[in-house]
């Protein structure tokens, strides 16, 4: 099928991409190249550097390319940003997805795939592992975006019959995730420790849900299949907290780093643990990666690509 992949050569769009062509799709990728590196881009997807605020060169793209299936990963993804400066983050995450959805509309694309958010769609939930019955509490304009998306999306479906699937990921980790944000703890503590830089933990008693970038790419395709237009959380269901991770970590690195606490940033979730149970039973999703296996691949990776 001929696939878009939005956000292609960023972190997960990336691993998606290389799946879709091992599974022998045509798949086309916009990208703006903010935070994403053409190193991540599969050499078989077509590439276009384009914004996706920018209608006109979008529907260009759609009028020669015709994608029937749309992947969306584009993004802005960093919370305090979004916080610092939410109409930025409205821009890249709210309108420029209308952008394409109008786009899916108007050249009837089969199915659209969203990846949307746990931890910040949830807030700080009572109900640990939470499922996707959950009352919705997003505290930042990042989660504000994506809960209304999810709500465009029973829009578009409602009305104009526009399928999708929309994906609540936990914290994604694993090979070619920037480290360079404020987001991606894995990889912040990585890139430091390879470089020689000791970590800071700010607060570290929060938990989050490690999910294995590699799962991740698996539940994409396995949504594939979803023909119910529905909405599911990609998580593992177990906690870890960023002190516990630290030291995980530190491990690789013979316990060479010191344990250095700052004070938790305002606003910050204390918990965030989803449950997989309706994946699972509808699409056959289930994590294969344990945590451990997970930063071992991911920091053998870090350290080979230096
Ligand atoms: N990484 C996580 O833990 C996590 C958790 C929950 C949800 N998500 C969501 O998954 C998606 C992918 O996240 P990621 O971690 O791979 O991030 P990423 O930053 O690596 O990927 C996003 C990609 O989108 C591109 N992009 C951003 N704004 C754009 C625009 N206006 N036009 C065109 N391209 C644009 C960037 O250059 C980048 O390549 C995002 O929608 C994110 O919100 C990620």
């Amino acid at each position: 099928m001929r696939i878009l992949v939005t956000g292609g050569a960023g972190f997960i769009g990336s691993h998606v991409a290389d799946l879709l062509i091992e599974n022998k799709h045509e798949v086309f990728v916009i990208d703006n190249l903010s935070s994403g590196r053409l190193e991540n881009l599969n050499s078989n997807a077509r590439f276009f550097k384009e914004d996706l605020c920018d209608y006109e060169k979008i529907e260009k793209m759609f009028g020669e390319n015709r994608p029937e299936i749309v992947y969306h990963f584009a993004a802005q993804i960093d919370v305090r940003k979004s916080v610092e400066n939410p109409v930025f983050d409205t821009k890249n995450n709210i309108l420029s997805t209308i952008n394409i959805l109008e786009l899916c509309r108007k050249y009837k694309v089969q199915h659209f795939i969203f990846s949307s958010t746990g931890g910040a769609i949830y807030g700080d939930a009572d109900e640990i592992p939470t499922t996707e019955n959950y009352k919705e509490k997003p505290i930042s304009p990042y989660g504000c975006a994506k809960l209304s998306i999810e709500k465009y999306l029973h829009y578009y479906n409602f009305v104009y019959g526009l399928k999708y699937t929309a994906l609540r990921y936990s914290n994604v980790y694993g090979p070619r995730q920037n480290p360079h944000g404020e987001a991606g703890v894995v990889a912040i503590f990585l890139n430091n420790m390879l470089n020689g830089k000791n970590p800071v933990i700010f607060g570290g008693k929060q938990t989050r849900d490690f999910v294995f970038v590699e799962d991740v790419a698996k539940a994409n395709i396995l949504a594939l299949n979803d023909n119910k237009s529905d909405i599911y959380n990609v998580g593992t269901g177990v906690e870890t907290d960023i002190t516990k991770l630290f030291f995980k970590i530190n491990n690789f690195f013979n316990n060479g780093f010191k344990e250095i606490h700052l004070e938790m940033k305002k606003g910050e979730q204390m918990k965030s643990c989803l449950s997989f149970d309706k994946i699972k039973e509808n699409l056959a999703w289930m994590p294969s990666w344990n945590i451990d296996e997970g930063l071992k691949r991911t920091y053998e990776w870090f350290e080979k690509s230096r």
